[in-house]
């Protein structure tokens, strides 16, 4: 699959996730010559993730200037699998078959109507709906659930089946693999001119993507200004096997007593059960505890659950930011751009991410609708960190 790395490219792209993959893809239809460059390609938080597309769900108060670029990436989503199941000749499991945000309590569905105001206010739709509705939606949920928000627009993709289909088209599209990590950027004069594997090998490169998410601050060479601007978020999930009707046809989300669950039904049956959110650093280890709530929490919203069986238990790292907005775009470095960072929502900003950063590499200029992911936003207060140590 792919060829073998080149010693020159026009373009290197540290890391293999979803993100890294689209990048490359994107990068070589433009004509451009790509290298990838990831250790254990596809096995971060891209194989962990559920694939839920949710600028709507996902949406959190003082979390604004994210919406703009998440509402942009899922209106790109029906072409972006389009066109990557034509050039992968694979299907990628894109459901649109919408979220429900379920209410546990009465003082659950009161936080509810606010948030439902406040994604009203921005123009998303959704829809508020009574207990009785969403049974009618969702025969099994639990008795009682007092209502809903019901978001048609938030759908789901199959994270590891879309992964499948980019690391297929970008071979096609002549990118080659490295299994091996950058370690440091090679800089030559006033600018990033390659970088050097774990192998000792120095890749050469017109320019540098780093997609390497909660790792891709640890490339050595990268200017003071970008530093330390990303923390790794563990997420654990569960991948379930169910036989027979279908449990669940919509995507669920609720809050069992202040502890938030998702479940993320399959076309085969599977439910994608998630996910913890725990910082702790890089430890990537399974944690019982984190288990045991996801499993309650999602028996109290679907009863039934309690008869699947357990396929998995897979743990990521999300890569968030201060303000947890991606960083996406040129640096105060020329030839080093980053795509990394997108917290919660690396599957969803798989498609403007890959557009935007390959435009750039084209010799694009900047767009302002990226402003709130630009990558020198945090560059006072990164500088003044590093001064400080
Ligand atoms: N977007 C879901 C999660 O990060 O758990």
């Amino acid at each position: 699959m792919g060829t073998s790395a080149a010693r020159n490219a026009d373009v290197l792209v540290a890391g293999a996730g979803v993100i890294g993959l689209a990048v490359a893809w994107r990068a070589a239809q433009r004509g451009l010559s790509v290298t990838v460059a990831d250790p254990a390609a596809g096995s971060g938080a891209t194989n962990a993730a559920a694939g839920m597309l949710a600028p709507v769900t996902e949406l959190a108060y003082g979390e604004t200037p994210l919406l703009a670029l998440n509402v942009s990436s899922a209106r790109r989503y029906p072409s972006f699998v389009a066109e990557l199941e034509q050039d992968s000749a694979m299907t990628v499991g894109y459901r649109t078959c919408g979220t429900l945000q379920v209410a546990w309590d009465g003082a659950d569905l009161a936080a509810l109507r606010d948030l439902h105001a406040f994604q009203l206010s921005l123009g998303l739709a959704a829809e508020l709906v009574t207990g009785r509705e969403l049974h009618r939606l969702e025969p099994g949920l639990a008795v009682g659930l007092p209502g809903g928000v019901v978001a048609a627009g938030d759908h789901q993709v199959d994270n590891r089946l879309l992964y499948a289909a980019l690391r297929a088209a970008a071979a096609r599209e002549g990118v080659a693999f490295a299994a091996s990590r950058v370690t440091d950027l090679v800089v030559t004069g006033d600018r990033v001119t390659g970088a050097r594997l774990d192998t000792g090998e120095v890749l050469g490169a017109g320019a540098v993507v780093l997609a390497a998410g909660a790792w891709s601050m640890q490339v050595g060479g990268l200017p003071p200004d970008l530093l330390p601007t990303i923390r790794p978020v563990k997420g654990q999930t569960l991948r379930l096997r169910t036989t027979g009707e279908p449990l669940l046809r919509h995507v669920l989300r609720g809050s069992v007593r202040g502890s938030p669950v998702y479940l993320v039904p399959r076309a085969d049956g599977g439910i994608v059960v998630g996910a913890s959110s725990e910082a702790v650093g890089f430890d990537l280890r399974p944690r019982a505890g984190a288990v045991y709530e996801l499993l309650r929490d999602a028996q109290a919203l679907l009863p039934a659950i309690g008869e699947a069986e357990i396929d998995e238990i897979s743990t990521g790292l999300r890569p968030a930011t201060p303000d947890n907005a991606p960083l996406i775009g040129r640096t105060s470095l020329p030839g080093l751009l980053l795509a990394t960072g997108h917290y919660r929502n690396g599957l969803l900003l798989a498609p403007v991410t890959a557009d935007t950063i390959a435009d750039l590499l084209a010799g694009g200029a900047d767009q302002p609708e990226l402003a709130a992911a630009a990558p020198t936003r945090f560059a006072a207060t990164a500088a003044a960190a590093v001064a400080a140590r």
